[in-house]
């Protein structure tokens, strides 16, 4: 006769000693398993006498019920050992900096694009956005460009091929088309600017057929001239990070402003090193002028109770002045050793008050 007792020392023993889950699971088989040791006590029940299964069904059911609570519990112990060790290892020390030797950088153009966003900004103008594909209408006709008016062969223009009505897409060859949908979508006052991408015809040292460019446009009860130039004169000292800037305004033609003028940025560049505010050299920096009502009118608005003034200007012209880069088309040719060269970092967000572009 099996004596229960020792029997039940020895299989908590074995649970209790199991290492792992996988001894747990060897130790559970030889005792609760078909042919395991309490299994075989149970199953010598059925060849008893009535009185020895009395006396003994309540003592082989305890011993299978202690078992089965006992390797629950190992279990549960086992796991959670586990658990903890696989912790340990995969522990993460969040002081780290997240990428110890980051390796990507801000593409100047991009560095130029904030940093004049946040100027704006702080002047109080929004940013608007439109798409590079655009309708003729609005790059020209809606700007006072009508077909076969002469400005249009200014522009260089990549036509996309005709839609199913003999209307021709182009690829937008300046920002000004964004001043026509956000005037047609938007009740006055407006007061946007609108930096983005721009195709043209062209490719040498300082022209590239897609560049960048930005938009000004405000359109309000009073506006002038005078409101105009100091914008441009704000953004150019907050641009350059200079004290003071001087502009000067030349006569120009645009069909979408009237009058219209280009300003030019005092500057010197002697000594290989362009500075702004003192010397004998001039600087384009701008078209710009006053919204002719034309246009108003063409995007819906009343031009007798309001009037607009718009500037653009080249961004990549401005990042080139800015850091000292001679060649347009740098920016263009992926080159990992020049963006790891003239690269900002990647955190670095400019702000007026932060700095920047230190
Ligand atoms: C315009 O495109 C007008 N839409 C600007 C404007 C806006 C005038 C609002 C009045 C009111 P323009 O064709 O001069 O103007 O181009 C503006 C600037 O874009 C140029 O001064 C130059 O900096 C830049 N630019 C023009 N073509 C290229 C090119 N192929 N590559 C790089 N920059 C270019």
């Amino acid at each position: 006769m099996t004596d229960v007792q020792a029997l039940e020392g020895q299989i908590l023993n074995a649970i209790a000693g199991a290492a792992d889950e996988a001894a747990l699971e060897a130790v559970r088989v030889s005792a609760l398993g078909k042919k395991g040791a309490i299994s075989e006590l149970l199953k010598s029940l059925g060849s008893m006498s009535p009185d020895e299964r009395k006396a003994n069904g309540p003592l082989f059911n305890t011993l299978r019920d202690r078992a089965v609570t006992a390797i629950a519990e190992r279990k549960r112990t086992l796991e959670d050992a586990a658990l903890n060790a696989r912790l340990a290892t995969e522990k993460v020390d969040i002081t780290l900096p997240v990428r110890p030797e980051p390796t990507g950088s801000i593409h100047p153009v991009s560095q130029a694009f904030d940093e004049l966003i946040a100027i704006f900004a702080d002047l109080g103008f929004a940013v608007a956005e439109g798409p590079d594909v655009e309708y003729d209408d609005y790059n020209f006709t809606k700007l006072n460009i009508p077909p076969d008016h002469p400005a249009r062969q200014m522009h260089d223009t990549f036509y996309v091929s005709k839609q199913a009505d003999g209307s021709r897409h182009v690829l937008r060859t300046h920002t000004s088309p964004v001043q026509v949908r956000t005037m047609l979508n938007r009740n006055p006052p407006i007061r946007i600017i609108s930096p983005g991408r721009t195709y043209r015809v062209d490719s040498d040292a300082t022209h590239s057929p897609m560049f960048h460019q930005f938009e000004g446009l405000v359109v309000d009860e009073v506006t002038h001239l005078g409101h105009l130039k100091w914008v441009l004169e704000e953004f150019c000292k907050a641009f350059f990070e200079v004290d003071k800037v001087e502009m000067r305004a030349r006569p120009s033609f645009f069909p979408f402003t009237e009058p219209s003028v280009e300003w030019d940025l005092r500057c010197d560049r002697s000594g290989g090193q362009i500075k702004f505010g003192t010397g004998n050299d001039w600087l384009e920096l701008a078209g710009s002028g006053m919204v002719n009502p034309r246009v108003l009118e063409n995007c819906g608005i009343d031009s007798a109770k309001y009037q607009g003034y718009a500037f653009g200007g080249g961004i990549d012209r401005l990042a080139m002045l800015k850091y000292g880069i001679p060649d347009i088309r740098a920016f263009f040719e992926s080159d990992l050793r020049w963006l790891r060269a003239y690269g900002f970092a990647a955190l670095d967000i400019p702000t007026l008050d932060g700095g920047l572009s230190r």
